[in-house]
This record gives C-alpha cells, sequence and structure tokens, in this order.
C-alpha cells in the first residue's frame, strides 16, 4: 500500500494528494524519476513505493541540505526494503546542477515540492531564479511523454514570487508539446498549488491520431 502523509497534514495538504495521485497514474515499471527538493522524504518515499519493485527502475533525490538528505535516506532505510533502496541516489546537489547529473535513462517525472524543510531554518529556501532555470533544464532531460510535478507555496513571500514566475514560464510554453495544468484551491486565500506540465508523445500522438482514439490527460 501506498504510504499517506500523516492524517493531520493530509487534510492540510490536499495538493500534496493530488501531486501522488498523478505519480500514481502517469509512471511505468521501470522509470527513472527525480525528486529535485527531497527534503524529509515523504515524496521519495511515495515514489520509491510506485517505482522500485522494477528492477530497471531508479529514483534519484536532491537537496542542497545534508539533513534533509540524511532525513530522507532514514526514512527510505526503515520503510523499503534495501534491494529496493539499492535503486535510489542520494545526491547533495543543487536542482540548478540537473545537466550535471549522470542519467542511464530518460526521466519521465521530476518532482519539485517548492519551499523550507518543514522544521528547519525558513531562510533555506527555495528561490525563483535557481528554480526557473531549473525547471527549464528539466523541461530538456524529460523523456517523450515525460512531465513535471511542482507544488508552490505562495503563502510567504519568495513562494509568491516563485508560484507567479512558474505561472508565467509555463503560460508560454508551446501547446502542441506540452499539456499543463494549475490547480488552485481557490476558497483558501494564499493555500499551496500544484502545477502538472506534461510533455506531448509525438510517436503516441501521431499513432493514437490515426486510431481515432482520444488521448489520455490524467
Ligand atoms: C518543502 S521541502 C521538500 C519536501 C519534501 N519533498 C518531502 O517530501 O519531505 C523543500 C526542500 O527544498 C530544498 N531546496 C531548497 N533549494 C534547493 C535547491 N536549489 N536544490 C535542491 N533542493 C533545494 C530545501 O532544502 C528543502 O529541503
Amino acid at each position: 500500500m501506498l504510504s499517506r502523509y500523516p492524517k493531520q497534514m493530509e487534510r492540510y495538504s490536499p495538493h500534496l494528494s493530488l501531486a501522488h495521485a498523478y505519480w500514481k497514474n502517469h509512471l511505468r515499471p521501470g522509470d527513472t524519476a527525480i525528486d529535485a527538493t527531497c527534503g524529509n522524504g515523504h515524496d521519495m518515499l511515495v515514489l520509491a513505493q510506485i517505482l522500485l519493485e522494477d528492477p530497471s527502475s531508479l529514483l534519484i533525490g536532491l537537496d542542497i541540505q545534508s539533513a534533509a538528505l540524511a532525513n530522507t535516506s532514514s526514512l527510505l532505510e526503515r520503510s523499503i526494503p534495501a534491494s529496493h533502496m539499492a535503486r535510489v541516489l542520494l545526491q547533495r546537489h543543487s536542482h540548478a546542477d540537473l545537466a550535471q547529473i549522470p542519467l542511464p535513462n530518460p526521466v519521465r517525472l521530476i518532482v519539485y515540492n517548492l519551499g523550507y524543510l518543514p522544521g528547519a531554518d525558513k531562510k533555506i529556501t527555495t528561490q525563483t531564479e535557481t528554480t526557473l532555470s531549473s525547471l527549464k533544464i528539466a523541461a530538456s532531460l524529460l523523456a517523450q511523454d515525460g512531465a513535471l510535478s511542482i507544488t508552490c507555496y505562495p503563502g510567504h513571500e519568495e513562494g509568491a514570487r516563485e508560484e507567479t514566475a512558474i505561472l508565467d514560464w509555463a503560460k508560454q510554453l508551446a501547446p502542441n508539446r506540452w499539456q499543463i495544468c494549475h490547480h488552485c484551491w481557490i476558497n483558501r486565500k494564499a493555500s499551496p498549488t500544484f502545477f502538472w506540465i506534461r510533455s506531448i508523445d509525438e510517436t503516441h500522438e501521431s499513432s493514437s491520431m490515426k486510431d481515432g482514439k482520444e488521448r489520455k490527460v490524467f
């Protein structure tokens, strides 16, 4: 069974439950995924449970804080089998350096859960410029039919700037190459929001057009 956030958190984090549902629907056995902000490892655990049963899958986690990597490693070691752990790579890296990470396979999902590490120094938060440049690299690294998952926290100043910049960037991506959805909880002020940015698989697109089949968006 997939790990869930503690009950209390889930009530106030519908954006995370939604993101997890998207990942579960999108990922296939053998895929490679990256968590570009692994923090305390909750998202890594969900990804591990979706992916790592298959021996050709790979899960990479990045964070700039060693405490975050230690927390992630400890959560995964307690929660998944050692054989699955062998397919996890944790690296202390900024996601701005994504292009420098050796990738054996095209990546089908890159996850950003932006902001600061819960329970730690709030000043160490993701930054608009770094996040944007990382997203541009991430978009270029994705496999055909790959996706970016981004959760934003506009409730703090840098988070609000970051969300606006992502929205501006995402709006100008070519509609024939990308399907983009932005979920907001509109009756809660400045609540977290979620972006799903999926590249269109042109091979699949042209063959399913010929078959007259409709493309599944979610
Ligand atoms: C909201 S937390 C992530 C939560 C995490 N995904 C989880 O499930 O626990 C955001 C994380 O982004 C990290 N971070 C900030 N700037 C970063 C950067 N440039 N590259 C990678 N990680 C960064 C922070 O250290 C923090 O741990």
